[in-house]
């Protein structure tokens, strides 16, 4: 079923919409309860928060600011900034530059200010990172 919708190439309907949104639950349940080890942990913490935003428009609890925890806020942007570069069978990869574009735009939206201005002050390292872990070529 989530590789059905994950594979889509249109747009969702509701139900699929909806059953998306609930990832990260699903993927914090599989990931165990808590105290199983520190980084057991650590990937329930991204796996539940990663999508929560900074002004609290995020998902599922809604959580806003310093209350999303540090390890959520970080893969929130580096999240966004791979699926915004990467090709999927819904949209064709965005140019490097316009996604940064589009990530200063939502900084203090959707992302930790201080943290997107980190990611964005290491760039070349990040777009090294992107290049050597890529599954194909991108546009830079
Ligand atoms: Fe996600």
């Amino acid at each position: 079923m989530l590789d059905r919708i994950l594979l889509k190439p249109g747009p969702l309907n509701d139900d699929e919409f909806e059953l998306v949104r609930r990832h990260p639950e699903i993927g914090a349940a599989i990931l165990g309860g808590r105290h199983a080890s520190a980084l057991m942990d650590l990937a329930r913490t991204v796996a539940l928060t990663h999508h929560e935003r900074w002004n609290g428009s995020g998902y599922p609890q809604g959580l806003a600011g310093e209350s999303i925890p540090l390890a959520g806020r970080i893969v929130a942007i580096a999240d966004i900034f791979d699926a915004l570069t990467s090709q999927r069978p819904y949209k064709q990869a965005w140019p490097v530059d316009q996604a940064l574009d589009w990530m200063r735009e939502q900084r203090g939206c959707h992302f930790d200010p201080q943290l997107l201005d980190r990611f964005l002050a290491i760039q070349p390292k990040i777009l090294e990172i992107k290049l050597k872990f890529a599954d194909r070529p991108s546009p830079v």
